[in-house]
């Protein structure tokens, strides 16, 4: 493999997040993850060490950060400090699922803004780049002092539907906030978008699609969304688009989080199919809903290899 960088040789390493996920990068790079080991003490207190020697070399820790959350985000930040102390010659934290995400701005008073702590936690641990998918608002980006990548799975997704060829397809976004990203897709799609205007009124993660802006009477509707947690956004969308004539709904999400209570809230909802990727472990089978998982362990191995080199990250997206 060309090795044209500034930093040593590459090595990625896993975190217990996503095992199966790294191993994919790993093969798409065609390396073998290195060995480190992460663990947890009877006392809770999480014990790491790199059994590589890692002097210098140019290191990839992939974690997604994923239920249990706060341990998963720990075991990252005690990977870094590890690999700084142990004289790597950069530390790239990849993190296709960045969470704490939704708490991106002070909405409500008296609240914090947890998606900055934690790019703070990650800096001074000693991260020097990171590498994400799709963060639930782009102004997350600059929360970070330091170099952040940010790559986005929805032209694959396009890609996906364009392949089923769909009669008469419209692209929905879940929320006002959505709308450029359902646009994204619509483009690829060579159509148009339809915005749902969703309210929380608390803070129980309860969610109403109140009304529809755009035409879906006898259309193939494809929901887009960052991500799905309790499947209270989608099932409460995919009502008002039935009730509004849809032909057929899909629902189409990056990460797919799923909540133990997703499964009921989305039982019965009459859905075509589910189709997401595996930034986060793959949610259990689907009932009798069909589901499709798109893989973007090539698209990280990718800008890893990228990032490695001094080669263009953007470049991908043309
Ligand atoms: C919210 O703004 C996001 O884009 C998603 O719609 C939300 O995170 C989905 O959460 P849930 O599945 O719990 O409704």
């Amino acid at each position: 493999m060309l090795d044209t960088t500034r930093f040593g040789e590459m090595a990625v390493f896993s975190g217990n997040a996503h095992r199966a996920f790294a191993e994919a990068v790993g093969q798409h790079l065609e390396i073998p993850l290195g060995n480190c080991e992460v663990m947890e003490f009877s006392n809770e207190n999480i014990f790491v060490r790199f059994h590589d020697n890692i002097r210098e070399r140019d290191v990839f820790l992939i974690q997604p950060i994923v239920p249990p959350v706060n341990t998963r985000l720990m075991e990252l930040l005690i990977m870094i400090d590890a690999a700084k102390r142990a004289s790597a010659g950069r530390i790239t934290a990849v993190i296709p699922y960045y969470a704490y995400g939704r708490s991106d701005k002070k909405d409500q008073p008296r609240v914090p803004i947890t998606a900055r702590l934690v790019a703070n936690f990650l800096e001074v641990a000693g991260a020097d780049r990171v590498l994400t998918v799709d963060l639930h608002a782009g102004q997350i980006q600059g929360f970070f002092n330091i170099p952040l990548d940010e790559l986005t799975a929805f032209p694959l997704i396009a890609d996906y539907f364009k392949s089923q060829n769909l009669t008469n397809p419209v692209v929905v976004a879940t929320d006002v906030g959505g709308a450029k990203r359902a646009q994204n897709v619509a483009e690829r799609l060579k159509t148009d978008i339809a915005i749902v205007d969703k309210r929380r009124s608390g803070n129980d993660e309860k969610a109403e699609a109140v009304t529809l802006i755009g035409d879906v009477k006898g259309r193939d509707c494809i929901i887009v969304d960052d991500e799905v947690l309790t499947g209270g956004t989608v099932a409460s969308c995919i009502g008002l688009l039935r009730e509004r004539g849809a032909r057929s709904v899909r629902v189409a999400c990056v990460h797919a989080l799923f909540a133990p209570r997703a499964y009921q809230v989305l039982d019965n909802k009459d859905t075509d199919e589910m189709v997401f990727t595996d930034s986060v472990p793959l949610p259990a089978p689907w009932g009798t809903v069909p589901s499709h998982s798109i893989s973007i362990a090539p698209l990280i191995g990718d800008a890893i290899q990228r990032i490695h080199t001094g080669g263009s990250v953007g470049e991908l997206f043309r």
